[in-house]
């Protein structure tokens, strides 16, 4: 006969058994659900990232690290030290202040660093630097203190979409429009009120809040989906980049612990099913760029190690995905947030939500917004931008900046928003706009498949990549011919080329003009020419170097110590 105890144990197990099992389900969907490669997942690439040891190419491994015979590293050699005389001597003012300038300046030693793969890094430092100055733009040319002329295919990060004589006009009449109040902060000048309406009617939502950055925009979005929604997660997509708030950079890049994001496969069937059966999801954060390149982080040189960046925006592909969202998270009372800091008014002026055909919940908005001074800003429902209950007085949704709405930045906008909507040339500049920069795009791929060269560029409106159709070692170094021609890029190098959309047919075919001359200088110089290996033969071969690090034979790998 049973006791009570025993009976006691039997219902418990009865009722823990399938509720485990229930579980241990959910976890594995949730597995499932993310991107194979590390990005995907982030707990892994951070413990993994710790055991990578630094190692560096000494002067003979640097021209030879892929196998490359003696005469293949004479042609490198000397391409480099041509390449040196070039980027060095013509600007030596420009270098010698940007040297001056990394000695102070922490964001500058941080990006040399991560120019170009690390074991390249201090042969490249010692040998190569690049100037990091300008002192004026014009038209899309940047000068720097040399007083020759680049292409700016930097784009400000993004910020720069239509021509920086654009931006200074707005910083200017804005601060016209608001200098008679000056930097006062707290109450609002009169021009905030005629931003908001038109940021509402733009965006489609009943109300605006005013950050100081697209990352401090993000913080307070994502804290208003949880406030409201009472969940504790938010999915992110592989790859995404939301601005450097460690609660949006679960992985590599900080150190503290991420335990309310789940980071899912972009465009996965898998990802929707997670949002479908989980309760735990407050909101979504879609970074609309991830269409150029879905699952991958934003590409940059320091991690061009071989040929095998992809990248290849489909819109009807991405449309459909985004639908799908917008339905699942209708039906869940997930809050779908678009981060547009990066692409709002690139894609149109109604940005990826009417480019894409898709409502969301909240949208974040920056960069150029503020007509070229620092801004983020949230458009929602007033049910998501409320920041307080009326029923509990101290459960509130704090969002405080000491910046926000500053007068300056709110007439700078105030300018920016104007012309959005009266300027003849920017209306211009939005009719046919994927026909023009995909023929561009189109235009140079032809030109670099006629001349055999094996570089091409993918491309999501004006926002640019560019592929390399050889799995080399030294793919990363096409920046610095690049530059050499008379290409203004950013630390990212090839990872990311962003035009403003006043770049004529004229200027785009002089810059087409110089990106071609840069593959053909990069291939006679060799750099394309190596013993066949495909990319994982070259990923196998830097596992091989890292590990010989890692257990201490460092004489098998030509070592230099961290500069
Ligand atoms: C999509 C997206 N969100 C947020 C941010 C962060 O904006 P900020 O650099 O103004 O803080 C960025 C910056 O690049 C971004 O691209």
């Amino acid at each position: 006969m049973w006791t009570s105890f025993q009976g006691a144990l039997a219902v418990a197990v009865a009722i823990a058994v399938p509720w485990l099992v229930h579980r241990a389900w959910r976890r594995l969907d949730l597995s499932r659900a993310k991107h194979p490669s590390l990005a995907g997942h982030a707990k892994l690439s951070r413990r993994l990232a710790a055991l990578l040891p630094y190692y560096g190419y000494d002067e003979r491994q640097f021209f030879v690290c892929d196998g490359a015979p003696p005469d293949v590293a004479t042609l490198r050699r000397a391409g480099f030290e041509r390449l040196c005389a070039e980027l060095g001597s013509r600007a030596p003012a420009s270098i010698g202040f940007s040297d001056a300038l990394t000695h102070g300046l922490s964001d500058v030693q941080f990006t040399e660093a991560y120019r170009v793969p690390f074991q390249f890094r201090n042969y490249m430092r010692e040998h190569l630097r690049l100037a990091s100055v300008f002192d004026e733009s014009r038209g899309v040319e940047l000068r720097d203190l040399d007083r020759r002329w680049a292409y700016d295919v930097s784009g400000s990060y993004g910020v720069n979409l239509f021509g920086y004589d654009f931006y200074k006009d707005c910083i200017a009449a804005g601060a016209n429009r608001v200098g008679a109040l000056g930097p006062v902060l707290g109450p609002f000048h009169p021009v905030v009120r005629d931003n908001v309406e038109r940021l509402k009617k733009l965006s489609g939502h009943d109300e605006v809040s005013f950050h100081m950055s697209g990352t401090e925009a993000v913080m307070q979005v994502v804290r208003l989906a949880q406030f409201h929604t009472r969940r504790s997660h938010i999915v992110l997509f592989c790859g995404a980049y939301h601005g450097w708030w460690d609660g949006v950079q679960p992985g590599l890049g900080n150190r503290r612990r991420i335990d309310d994001v789940y980071t899912l496969a972009d465009m996965s069937a898998r990802s929707l099913h997670v949002l479908e059966t989980r309760r735990d999801i407050a909101s979504v954060l879609v970074n609309p760029l991830q269409a150029l390149h879905p699952n991958a982080p934003a590409p940059q040189d320091s991690t061009l190690v071989d040929g095998a960046r992809r990248a290849r925006f489909d819109r009807a592909a991405y449309s459909q995905w985004l639908t799908q969202l917008r339905d699942v998270c209708t039906r869940r009372n997930i809050v779908l947030i678009f981060d547009e800091v990066f692409m709002g008014f690139r894609l149109g002026r109604g940005g990826a939500q009417e480019y894409f055909g898709v409502r969301a919940d909240l949208v974040t908005y920056g960069k150029t917004l503020g007509g070229g001074l620092p801004v983020g800003v949230i458009c929602g429902a007033h049910r998501f931008m409320k920041r307080y209950r009326d029923d509990r007085p101290s459960d509130a949704c704090f969002a405080r900046g000491t910046f926000n709405s500053h007068p300056y930045v709110m007439g700078a906008m105030n300018e920016f928003l104007r012309r959005l909507e009266s300027d003849a040339a920017i209306a211009a500049s939005y009719v046919g706009l994927d026909e023009r920069w995909n023929a561009r795009a189109r235009l140079l791929n032809d030109r670099l498949a006629v001349e055999g060269l094996p570089v091409r560029v993918a491309n999501l409106v004006s926002v640019w990549t560019v592929l390399y159709e050889r799995p080399s070692r030294y793919n990363w170094m096409f920046q610095y011919y690049l530059r050499a021609e008379g290409l203004a890029l950013s630390w990212v190098g090839t990872g990311r080329l962003i035009f403003s959309h006043n770049y004529t047919d004229k200027d785009f075919r002089a810059v087409a003009e110089r990106f071609v001359a840069a593959a053909e200088a990069m291939n006679a110089d060799g750099w394309w020419t190596a013993p066949a290996a495909d990319n994982k033969a070259i990923r196998r071969a830097i596992l091989r170097e890292a590990l010989t690090v890692r257990l201490g034979r460092r004489s098998a790998v030509p070592v230099s110590r961290p500069a």
